[in-house]
């Protein structure tokens, strides 16, 4: 069966192309390398020893959504294009809606004239805003986004959810991510961000290896244990098998669902610090900042629901996101441009 991977050259898609390809299905990306490396399809094929199929083109183009369907006999559509970096998307709304969801728009309707109308959509733990909750359930509220990046998360979410409902033929699996960090254990594939990460583990990894002289933590006055930021850290790849997994309920006619892809862990900032340290020796300098705008104090998820109805669990625990995430930078500390 091929599943058509839109952003799979991507940090999460190429992981989760890997996973596709070891569970027997066949990858066809679709990514316009707006944020990613051809490099990346490469390393999937080396570690998988099998071979996909690469479109370069934006999901805002219908005549390569068209080929693409012409060409391929594509029975679902796993969808992580989307431009995610939430300071930019502050600085450029219209851009951000544009691509996320225009784009979203022009690929569902595209599937849906090709007479494909199962989607997997890359949601994100932000639609929660300041969660109601901790943990955090899929029966919890979606809440006030602080940025434009998580209105178009939120507002996807309502869009595939009423076509949906509008047209039950579609079979709709929403994954909400908690925050993933980790890279393949081979070392071959990681997070490749442009220019300063944003994100925390990239920030600490690019630290380690000297490109970065300090990490700014980002206050130390939450109500917390230690006063800094608590998140939920998955490894990328049981989020890639995640994917595998919504793929089965799919099958199954999922119809609409929602999951949280997440551990059930929170860590602090310091936390993860003091684990990344621990885990790979290295020392990580560290200065307290201010609070950074848009953050919340806590974040973690309760992932029983896609456990009892995926039967799907992280498997990989802190010490090894670290060490996997450190193997990545250490082996290639230019990303994909060495
Ligand atoms: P990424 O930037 O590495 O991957 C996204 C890919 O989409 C990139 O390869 C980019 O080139 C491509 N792309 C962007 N716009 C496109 C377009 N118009 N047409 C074709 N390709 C396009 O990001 P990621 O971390 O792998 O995230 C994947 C998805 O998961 C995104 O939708 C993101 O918003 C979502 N998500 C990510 C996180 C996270 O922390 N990484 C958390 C929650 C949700
Ligand atoms: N942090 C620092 N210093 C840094 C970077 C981050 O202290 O240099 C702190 C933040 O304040 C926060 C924690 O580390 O407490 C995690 O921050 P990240 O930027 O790594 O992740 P966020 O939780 O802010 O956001 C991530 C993604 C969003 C997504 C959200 C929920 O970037 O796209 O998880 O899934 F919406």
């Amino acid at each position: 069966m091929a599943i058509l991977v839109t952003g799979g050259a991507g940090y999460i898609g190429s992981h989760t192309c890997v996973e596709l390809l070891n569970a027997g299905y066949e990858a066809v990306v679709l990514d316009n390398l707006s944020n990613a490396s051809e490099k990346s399809l490469d390393r999937v094929k080396q570690i998988t020893g099998k071979s996909l199929k690469f479109y370069k083109g934006d999901i805002l183009d219908r005549g390569i959504l068209n080929k693409i369907f012409a060409e391929n006999k594509i029975d679902s559509c796993i969808h992580f294009a989307g431009l995610k970096a939430v300071g930019e998307s502050v600085q450029k709304p219209w851009e951000y809606y544009n691509n996320n969801i225009s784009g979203t728009l022009t690929l569902t309707d595209a599937m849906r004239q090709n007479g494909c109308k199962n989607i997997i959509f890359s949601s994100s733990a932000t639609v929660y805003g300041n969660p109601a909750q901790i943990p955090i359930t899929e029966e919890c509220p979606k809440g006030q986004c602080t940025n434009p990046y998580g209105w178009t998360k939120s507002m996807l979410e309502q869009i595939l959810t009423d076509m949906q409902k509008a047209d039950p033929e579609w079979n709709v699996i929403l994954l909400r991510y908690f925050n993933p960090i980790g890279a393949h254990k081979s070392g071959l594939m990681g997070e490749n961000p442009n220019g300063i990460p944003n994100n925390l583990m990239p920030y600490i990894t690019q630290v380690a290896v000297g490109k970065l002289k300090e990490l700014g933590v980002f206050g130390d006055d939450y109500d917390t244990p230690d006063g800094t930021g608590v998140r939920d850290y998955i490894h990328v790849v049981d989020l890639a098998v995640g994917h595998v997994k919504a793929l089965k309920k799919i099958e199954d006619k999922a119809g609409l669902c929602v999951y949280n892809l997440g551990t059930g862990h929170g860590y602090s900032v310091l936390d993860i610090v003091k684990n990344f340290e621990q885990a790979n020796g290295v020392k990580i300098p560290y200065t307290i900042k201010p609070r950074r705008a848009g953050d919340i104090a806590t974040c973690y998820s309760n992932a029983d629901k896609a456990e009892k109805e995926l039967g799907w669990k992280a498997e990989n625990g802190i010490l090894e996101m670290c060490e996997d995430s450190w193997r990545w930078q250490k082996n290639n500390p230019n990303g994909y441009e060495d």
